[in-house]
């Protein structure tokens, strides 16, 4: 079968690229490469021998669309493509809702159009409401989002829940990820972003190889147990494999469901720098800085539901994503810009 990437070129969706070729399916990828760069997919190709099909182009384009649908047999989308800073989205919150909401409202009706209604999407953990009780089911409540990132994450849940409403053809995965990190245990293809980063694991390593001076540590009087926030990350190769379950369960249900892709388990900023400085023996400089706006003290999955229905569980631990993390910025300290 082949599956159709959207933003395949990306982070999580190289990763997903790769666990999908060697799981024998055939890969499509559109991405217009306002975040990434095509060489993640040239090494996917090395690592795994087998060709992707690249198109290099915008998923609000419908005509691109429609031509991608019409030349090939495409048996399931999965739909990584959208924009994701959440600062980035309180300064310019219509170029948000126009990628992330017209990206999927196109994508569906050229779907709808070619009678192929199976679809995955990207959600996230950014969803649930900053008022629930740990861990997070799939059943916790939603919205009262804190920034239009968030808010397109909710809406594309609305509308896709919508659509498998509306019509019983349709097969439809909300997936709400935790915190992905780590890289390919090969080094060759990892998260590369642009400017200052926003998250925890790539400003640890950019600080471990000597990019930045230091981590500033966003508060330390948070009620968690030693003061800073505690997250569930998860491996970015346990989360591809999460996508190839959901492709799995898609050919084989209809309706829309939605899954927790997390470990279940939290770990704290502090808890964060003492592993990678064990797992790779380099040091991470910190300062314990004020809080940063909109932050939360806890955010961890019940991972249940995942297990029970697609079968899939995170297996990697946290000394993995440490290791492969710093495997692919010390291998390349300059992204795939070198
Ligand atoms: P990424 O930026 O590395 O990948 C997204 C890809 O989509 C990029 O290659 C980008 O060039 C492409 N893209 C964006 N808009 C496009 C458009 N209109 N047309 C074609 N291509 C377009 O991000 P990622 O970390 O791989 O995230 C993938 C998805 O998962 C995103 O939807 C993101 O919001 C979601 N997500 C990510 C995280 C995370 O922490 N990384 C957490 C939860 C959800
Ligand atoms: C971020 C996103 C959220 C998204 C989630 C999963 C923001 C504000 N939120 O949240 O929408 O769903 O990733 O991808 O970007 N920290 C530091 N110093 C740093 C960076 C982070 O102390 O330089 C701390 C944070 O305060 C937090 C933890 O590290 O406690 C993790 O931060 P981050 O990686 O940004 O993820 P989230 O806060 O979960």
């Amino acid at each position: 079968m082949n599956v159709l990437v959207t933003g395949g070129a990306g982070y999580i969706g190289s990763h997903t690229c790769l666990e999908l070729l060697e799981c024998g399916y055939g890969v499509i990828v559109i991405d217009n490469l306002c975040n990434s760069n095509p060489k993640s997919l040239q090494r996917v190709e090395q690592l795994t021998g087998k060709p992707i099909t690249f198109y290099e182009g915008d998923v609000r384009d419908e005509a691109l669309l429609r031509k991608i649908f019409t030349s090939h047999d495409i048996g399931c989308v999965i739909h990584f493509a959208g924009l994701k800073a959440v600062g980035e989205s309180v300064a310019k919150p219509w170029e948000y809702y126009d990628n992330n909401l017209n990206s999927t409202l196109t994508l569906t009706k050229v779907m709808r159009d070619v009678g192929m209604k199976n679809i995955i999407f990207s959600s996230s953990a950014t969803v649930y409401t900053a008022d629930n009780e740990m861990p997070l089911r799939e059943t916790s409540r939603t919205g009262n989002c804190t920034n239009p990132y968030g808010w397109t994450k909710y809406m594309t849940e609305q509308i896709l829940s919508g659509l498998a409403h509306s019509d019983p053809e349709w097969s439809i995965v909300l997936l709400r990820y935790f915190n992905p990190i780590g890289a390919h245990a090969s080094g060759l293809i990892g998260e590369d972003p642009r400017g200052t980063p926003n998250n925890l694991m790539p400003y640890i390593t950019q600080v471990a190889v000597g990019r930045r001076d230091h981590l500033s540590v966003f508060g330390n009087d948070y009620d968690t147990h030693d003061g800073t926030g505690v997250r569930d990350y998860i491996h970015v190769v346990d989360l591809a494999k999460g996508h190839v379950a959901a492709v799995e369960y898609a050919a084989k249900t209809k309706g829309c469901e939605v899954f927790n892709l997390g470990t279940g388990v939290g770990y704290s900023v502090l808890d964060m720098v003492k592993s990678f400085e064990e797992a790779n023996g380099v040091a991470v400089p910190y300062e314990i800085t004020a809080r940063r706006p909109g932050d939360i003290a806890t955010c961890y999955a019940d991972p249940a539901k995942s297990a029970e229905i697609l079968g899939w569980k995170a297996e990697k631990a946290m000394v993995d994503m440490c290791r492969d993390s710093w495997k692919w910025q010390s291998q390349n300290p300059n992204g795939f810009g070198e």
